[in-house]
């Protein structure tokens, strides 16, 4: 079940924004309200569900709408329309105690300015969310060190914010959000006043974190790379309405329209498609069918060489159509003669690293998973034409 659905979600901001509900839906853009109405269209029927577990990315330009959507899921910000729907129960409609039990036991938030205090303690200040919801001092400091040692801060409780590095109090800011142990973490540009460096580590470990401890992330970032780093799926928001949303790969090979295509245009395909999504089906054949089949079957396909799988698709090697004739004349069987050291690669390659070793290999290479199953099988021309980003996706496959 999805852990989050949210639907037909919109908020405006100005007096009385509901006035505006009807215009939305006539298909006015938030330009023309603002302009004929003057109202703020901060988000335009929201429409999506995040699972359990997932990392849900949220993207877009400056002003589109990323903090509004976010802070609506938790009502910082009070929807003018629609519904959040936790675990089915509308967060919309809680009342002010509910809706305080909500944030303390089910969300919490993590923000770009890390708004520590300087003048409280690392612990104090980890400390602080849990104190806000009057949980009593013992509990919460024992919670809060816990959410310390969690993000790597574990004897860094009595320093000041200003004794630690910018990543250091991102931690801490971190362990903020986790102190409460929530289900889902909302992070609002949490990375982004990172430098570059410590900002890959950050994403790294928020990766590991998230294994670990099975969270429900949504992480709002206006940087693609992040994006496509970290997120499960990317929701791509354009003057408050939501383009897109898919995963990396979709968002990559099938954008939309024009704005996601600019916003994807400078990636570097070589370092986010892997073999999996290049490869074309192979043709095969079991061993114990022979060499005559073998040459019959090349023929047919026009093909000069076949992968050998057994029953369960497991690679045994490749025979090449010298081979085969060989075997014939020799009275020998496909086992005989097969090559069974040929390129292999796992379905998760990189074409980047696939493109390297193809440039000195002339055979095709096999894609093949953990347990030596044939996939399929890369072409260098798939290869290249893929990173010229001619790709057209088809039921998974290149072609
Ligand atoms: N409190 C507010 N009152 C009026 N308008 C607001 C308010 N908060 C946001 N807006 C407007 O709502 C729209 C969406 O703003 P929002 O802050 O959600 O964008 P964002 O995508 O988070 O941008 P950024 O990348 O700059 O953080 C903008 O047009 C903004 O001006
Ligand atoms: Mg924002």
């Amino acid at each position: 079940m999805s852990i989050i659905e949210v639907k037909q979600l919109t908020k405006i901001f100005g007096s009385e924004g509901r006035r505006a509900l009807p215009l939305l839906e006539q298909g006015w853009s938030k330009e023309k309200i603002a302009k004929e109405v003057k109202l703020t269209v901060g988000v335009n029927k929201a429409e999506f569900s995040i699972e359990e577990g997932e990392i849900f990315v949220i993207m877009g330009l400056s002003g589109s709408g990323k903090s509004t959507l976010v802070r609506l899921l938790n009502r910082l910000i009070e929807p003018t329309d629609g519904q959040v729907l936790f675990k089915g129960k509308d967060v919309v409609k809680m009342n002010p105690e509910q809706l305080r039990q909500f944030r303390r036991k089910n969300i919490g938030m993590v923000f770009q300015k890390f708004a520590l205090f300087p003048h409280r303690s690392v612990l104090a200040n980890a400390e602080y969310g849990l104190e806000v919801q009057g949980i009593e001092k013992k509990k919460r400091k024992e919670l809060a060190m816990k959410a310390l040692e969690l993000v790597g801060l574990g004897g860094w409780e009595n320093h000041r914010p200003d004794q630690l590095s910018g990543g250091m109090q991102q931690r801490v800011g971190l362990a903020r959000g986790l102190a409460n142990d929530p289900d889902i973490l909302l992070m609002d540009e949490a990375f982004s006043a990172l430098d570059p460096l410590i900002r890959k580590d950050m994403q790294q470990e928020l990766l590991e974190l998230q294994a670990r401890m099975k969270k429900t992330i949504v992480f709002i970032t206006h940087d693609l790379d992040e994006a496509l780093r970290i997120g499960d799926r990317i929701a791509l928001m354009k003057d408050g309405v939501i383009v897109q949303i898919g995963t990396p790969e979709e968002i990559l090979i099938q954008p939309a329209n024009k704005y996601v295509e600019r916003f994807v245009e400078d990636v570097d395909l070589s370092k986010v498609l892997t073999a999996a999504h290049v490869m074309i089906p192979p043709e095969m054949i079991r061993p114990e069918r022979g060499p005559r089949v073998a040459l019959q079957l090349m023929r047919d396909n026009g093909v000069s060489s076949l992968y050998v799988v057994d029953k369960e698709m497991k690679l045994q090697g490749l025979i090449t159509a010298d081979d085969a004739a060989l075997a014939l004349k020799q009275n020998q069987t496909i086992h005989d003669v097969l090559r069974s050291d040929i390129p292999q690669v796992h379905p998760d390659a990189l074409l980047n690293d696939l493109f390297e070793m193809m440039s000195e290999i002339h055979l095709p290479v096999a894609v093949v998973d953990e347990s030596n199953r044939l996939k399929g099988i890369v072409i260098k021309g798939a290869v290249l034409s893929a990173l010229a980003g001619n790709a057209v996706l088809e039921g998974g496959m290149l072609r």
